[in-house]
């Protein structure tokens, strides 16, 4: 779950809404600077500017091409008038090599950088600084000094092409993003189960078998049944344009680093030569999204292929990082294979993992012998790590702890932080995503190094990346709209210094950057204005409804669907609800702006009640707020992952519930959640007790059955029996149990996830 009740109530606090505007930023710089001092005067720059450059060399050659796409936005020329502004471009070997400053005055600006890609981000913050002062010709930039540097070396962007792919020029346009906001890495997953998207000479059924499915799944995976388009989906990249792209990137001094994903996720290769796979079935290029157990082989043949794709890769991509992917390799295969099974014997491992870590310790070897080095999903963990490799951790941050404790460097991936294929909304409109929950402020709320680490391993951390996965990201336009504004809070993650953080100011300066989206013809999301409400139920203080946007400006207005006037009030600060339904909405000058948000509250009996659990939900679904189900509002249909579920891996939900004033309910309505897709069940039955003080122990008031259905929602209500006034009740609801043979994660305990607990 990805946002908590906590953590709304905390970022609308923190947006400290008060219904009026806000001093506007000093500033549009994003990533904040580490240090940054503005004067109160300008230095215009009109007609032209006298540059000049400690060196002639290739670094220095694309610093000055950025500045000549920069002038010539305003045009300003290059000139040599001796009254023109100057701007002096340095390189200082003494400075950090990614560091710069800056100082502006009215005679020009001096920029040094400890190499190129410091002075190249010395223009992105001067290109940023004009922005808060436009003149419709020529530059004003504030006087002052800039002394930065980023926190974090590695400062990633992933981008998925196997499940879809995008045209060259977006890539191009997918690079120019991460460069204007100081990223420089960018991670090209370029080989999936539903393609093989980079062309490698030797093997042409790459090119006319693997890059190619026959159609494509429609809707989310979860949707049953499958359904699909009939349309043949597919294409690669020609050496050439990977050329192109590698050499565009570089000039942004970006690094891209190819992934060639093994030994799982091979399918689409296994198709096109099937000797490279442990069975003779044929097997086609994927056309749905998962897991597939088709996967290479460890036979020599498997080996000379991926050390041949390999030098034609290493050719094409100067990075001294490969990345080789290494996740999701079912091991069934290889526990069926001869093949396998006589490596096993041959080399002495003790099981299917240990064979992965030998597939992927020959692999470092080659690369290593290449003078590269290797990075791979935290997977690579499992049955011991190659001796250099360098930990991608992406199922939480366990692995990348793990590594770093080994002395292994690592790149943080969390899927709750990092996945930018998730949801970044609950409002019902949002496009269709994969799942999950990650809105901006959460991204902004990173920090990519654990606590758990000494500072000494902690050094291993190198930094953080932000990965698009495209199964529901077919069109460039959704691209954009699921990686910005997201990757610029990421962008802040990595490079602004951690003390220098500030979400409020965060968000006032990234609600200056949407014109210039546009003028990129960048289609990112805005929630920006969107309302947020949430009822904060915290312990020990009263019930309210709180309301605000994430921008923290303008007003908010709301109508109560109980009222029979359906004139808007205007939110004045939080609020006791009344049962009913909410509608609040944003408004700048008297003009909506953004979407509305409502809540549908019921003040039953239950409400703000004492809830004792005796198994603690899971931290990630309401762990630490589980009162959330007597809040008088239930969760999302479709996400249970919302602030309104709790979500109890393989136990039971065993609560009692106290009242200050004894009461004698009627009924009990619960919900569950019921997708075994995603391993939840809903339970089978439910039982309610009320506590006899005679003989000390819960008496069995009444209890019913739960009949799940194919719907994703089980409803069950059940009367009480007459009872008498009591102060403590008790709800008991087992487990499911664990999942059965043949189910997504069969052997497991169940997760159980229950909303409102309605009692009346
Ligand atoms: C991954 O998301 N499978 C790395």
């Amino acid at each position: 779950m990805l946002i908590t009740l906590y953590m709304l109530i905390a970022s609308l606090t923190a947006a400290g809404f008060t219904g009026s505007e806000a001093a506007p930023p000093e500033h549009l710089v994003i990533p904040q600077p580490a240090s940054i001092e503005l004067g109160n005067s300008f230095l215009d720059i009109s007609g032209s500017i006298r540059l000049s450059a400690t060196e002639s060399s290739p670094q220095m050659e694309r610093v000055i091409v950025e500045v000549r796409s920069w002038l010539g936005e305003h045009s300003v020329r290059l000139g040599e008038e001796a009254n023109a502004p100057h701007l002096k471009l340095v390189i200082d070997p003494e400075m950090a090599s990614e560091a710069y400053q800056l100082k502006i005055n009215s005679a020009g600006i001096n920029l040094t950088g400890g190499t190129g890609a410091g002075l190249y981000y010395g223009l992105q913050t001067l290109r940023q600084l004009g922005w808060s002062n436009q003149n419709s010709r020529g530059i004003r930039l504030p006087t002052g000094v800039v002394d930065d540097h980023p926190s974090f070396s590695y400062r990633g962007m992933h981008l998925d092409v196997g499940r879809h792919m995008f045209p060259v020029d977006a890539i191009k346009q997918y690079i120019d993003m991460l460069a204007r906001y100081k990223m420089n890495r960018f991670h090209w997953h370029l080989t999936e189960d539903q393609g093989w998207r980079i062309e490698i000479k030797k093997y042409p059924k790459l090119q006319e078998v693997s890059a190619y499915r026959k159609e494509t799944l429609v809707g989310h995976y979860n949707d049953q049944p499958h359904q699909f388009d009939g349309k043949r989906y597919g294409g690669y990249y020609t050496q050439e344009e990977v050329k192109e792209v590698v050499a565009y990137a570089r000039d942004r001094f970006i690094t891209v680093i190819p992934e060639i994903e093994l030994p799982g996720h091979a399918q689409a290769a296994v198709a096109a030569y099937p000797e490279l796979g442990c069975t003779d079935e044929p097997v086609e290029v994927a056309t749905k999204w998962g897991v597939f157990e088709h996967i290479y082989c460890p036979n020599e043949k498997t080996f000379q292929f991926l050390e041949d794709v390999l030098t034609e890769v290493m050719a094409l991509f100067p990075s001294r990082y490969i990345h080789i992917g290494g996740d999701e390799a079912p091991k069934t295969q290889w526990e069926h294979s001869d093949q396998a099974q006589s490596v096993i014997r041959r080399e002495g491992l003790a099981d299917e993992h240990e064979l992965q870590s030998y597939f992927i310790r020959r692999i470092e070897t080659f690369l290593n012998d290449n003078g590269r080095s290797l990075i791979g999903w935290d997977e690579i963990l499992e049955g011991g790590l190659a001796p250099n490799a360098t930990v991608m951790s992406w199922r939480g941050e366990e692995g990348g702890i793990a590594a770093a404790k080994q002395g292994h460097d690592v790149i943080m991936t969390p899927t709750t932080y990092c996945y930018l294929d998730y949801y970044q909304s609950t409002h019902p409109d949002e496009p269709l995503a994969i799942g999950g929950f990650l809105p901006l402020e959460k991204v902004y709320g990173y920090h990519p190094v654990p606590e758990e680490l000494s500072e000494e391993e902690a050094k291993h951390i190198l930094g953080a990346q932000g990965n698009i996965w495209t199964e529901y990201i077919p069109t460039v336009e959704k691209l954009h709209y699921m990686a910005y504004p997201r990757m610029q809070a990421l962008a802040e993650v990595v490079w602004t210094p951690r003390d220098q953080k500030d979400l409020q100011r965060f968000v006032h300066r990234l609600d200056g950057h949407y014109a210039h989206f546009d003028k990129w013809g960048i289609r990112a999301a805005n929630h920006l204005y969107d309302a947020q409400v949430a009822i904060s139920n915290q312990e020990g203080s009263e019930l309210q409804i709180v309301a605000g946007n994430l921008v923290g400006k303008g007003e908010i207005r709301y109508d109560f669907s109980e009222d029979n006037s359906t004139q808007e009030q205007m939110y004045r600060g939080p609020f006791r609800p009344k049962s009913g339904t909410y509608t609040f909405q944003s408004y700048r000058d008297n003009e909506m702006i953004g979407r509305p948000a409502s809540i549908t509250y019921e003040d039953h009996l239950a409400v703000g009640q004492t809830m004792t659990l005796k198994h603690a939900p899971h931290p990630k679904y309401n762990g630490m707020q589980p009162q959330v189900i007597l809040n008088g509002v239930v969760g999302s249909d479709e996400r249970y992952g919302d602030s309104e579920w709790i979500g109890l891996e393989g136990d039971d939900f065993d609560a009692e519930i106290t009242w200050e004033k004894p009461v004698a309910p009627s009924s009990v309505q619960l919900r569950f959640y019921h997708s075994p897709g995603q391993w939840i069940y809903a339970p089978r039955e439910a039982r309610f007790y009320v506590w006899s003080k005679t003989t000390k122990s819960w008496k069995l008031v009444t209890e019913t059955t739960v009949e799940a259905t194919n719907e994703k929602i089980s409803t069950v209500t059940f009367s009480i029996p007459k009872v008498k006034k009591n102060t403590r009740f008790r709800l008991e609801i087992p487990n499911y149990g664990t999942i059965p043979e043949g189910a997504q994660g069969a052997g497991h305990g169940a997760w159980l996830f229950v909303d409102e607990v309605r009692i009346r």
